[in-house]
């Protein structure tokens, strides 16, 4: 039997096998209010009747400043839950579990003046360092989204704290330069996920999947693993392991079959007893199959060679050849709108 169709709890749910959908935004399939202006029920339901066991709706913002971009989703407002609804509906139906991705993007917001940790610069945008009350603001419209989500009937919530968005420049020793209680140690520029994920928590239950996008080497690795046991402590369900601000220099051993990322998800399994899912570079069924019969990780984040074959899935667990992601340069084309994806 395949590695990848044995079965999963996560939380208290069931996922059917391992391969997760990791976050990615259909740029440009949205409009500037936090709606979708093309269907995500069918995106999502087809990576979910191709047997997607779990899959991580895309970066959603929790406000509207901190939209990470001007076409991305929304869920800072009550109008925005049948969205959700329709995206669950069809991935449910399928029998996928799903939950979305929540993010503010921080001194990378869209707009002129951005907020961050600190007053960094960013181009030709003002960037602005948190007071307490942003602070407090940022906290609370995590957990609004957080309990939207779930009343959208989505399983979960995944909190976006890799990739430099603003939970990465609250960790991140580069960017945080801040002398209260949100800057300088570790505990201080850990504190700030911690506390949303303890408010969410609160607001949601017990049985409401919590994930952590987890941004490596931010600060180092040492801190990571360090992270990484705080969060298990605090009850997170999922680490789904990616880059943080500081990722480049990481010596990843010389046989190692796969990128710096993955390897950073490989190693913070080792140091965790709750699930962990690695990324990055997955084009092949056999590569996900290594991974897992290696007990390199529990699930596998398989991000654009699912958006090239949808059915990756169930092509893997049968054996079958999948459509290979061409992985376009200079970026994916989803990068700016996936209807022009060579596979779409
Ligand atoms: C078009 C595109 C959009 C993405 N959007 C997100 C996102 O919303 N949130 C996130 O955490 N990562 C995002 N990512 C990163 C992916 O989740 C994933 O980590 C990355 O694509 C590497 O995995 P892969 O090699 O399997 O594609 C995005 C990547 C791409 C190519």
């Amino acid at each position: 039997m395949s590695m990848i169709d044995q079965s999963i709890i996560i939380n208290k749910t069931k996922v059917k096998n391992r391969i997760l959908m990791p976050p990615l935004v259909c740029f440009n399939w949205g409009d500037e209010d936090g709606f979708e202006t093309y269907n995500r029920g069918e995106h999502y339901g087809k990576r979910a009747k191709g047997g997607t066991g779990l899959i991580v709706l895309e970066a959603t913002a929790i406000s509207k400043e901190g939209r990470l971009c001007d076409t991305e989703l929304g869920l800072w407002k009550e109008e925005h839950v049948p969205q959700f609804q329709r995206i669950a509906k069809s991935c449910h139906d399928e029998d996928a579990v799903v939950i979305v991705q929540l993010v503010h993007a921080g001194m990378k917001s869209v707009g002129d003046t951005v907020l961050s940790s600190s007053a960094v610069e960013v181009g030709d945008k003002k960037c602005l360092e948190m007071t307490l009350d942003d602070i407090e603001k940022v906290k609370n419209d995590f957990v609004a989204a957080a309990v939207r989500a779930k009343k959208a009937g989505l399983d979960g919530v995944e909190i976006h704290g890799a990739h430099g968005y603003l939970l990465s420049q609250f960790t991140s020793k580069e960017v945080n330069q801040r002398t209260d209680l949100y800057g300088g140690s570790l505990e201080n520029r850990l504190r700030l996920p911690i506390e949303i994920i303890e408010a969410v928590r609160l607001a949601t239950g017990d049985d409401f999947i919590i994930v952590y996008r987890f941004g490596v080497n931010d600060p180092t690795m040492e801190e990571d693993i360090y992270f990484a046991k705080k969060l298990e402590a605090l009850g997170v369900d999922l680490l789904n392991v990616s880059a943080g601000i500081g990722s480049n220099d990481i010596i990843v051993p010389k046989d190692y079959p796969f990128s710096f990322v993955t390897y950073m998800g490989t190693e913070l399994h080792k140091a965790v007893n709750i699930p962990v899912a690695c990324v990055f570079g997955i084009k092949e069924p056999k590569q996900a199959e290594y991974l897992l019969e290696n007990h390199m990780t529990d699930m596998v984040a398989v991000g654009r060679a699912l958006l090239a074959d949808p059915e990756w899935t169930n092509k893997a667990i049968r054996g079958e050849a999948v459509d290979v992601c061409y992985h376009c340069k200079p970026r994916c084309k989803y990068s700016v709108d996936g209807r022009t994806c060579p596979w779409y």
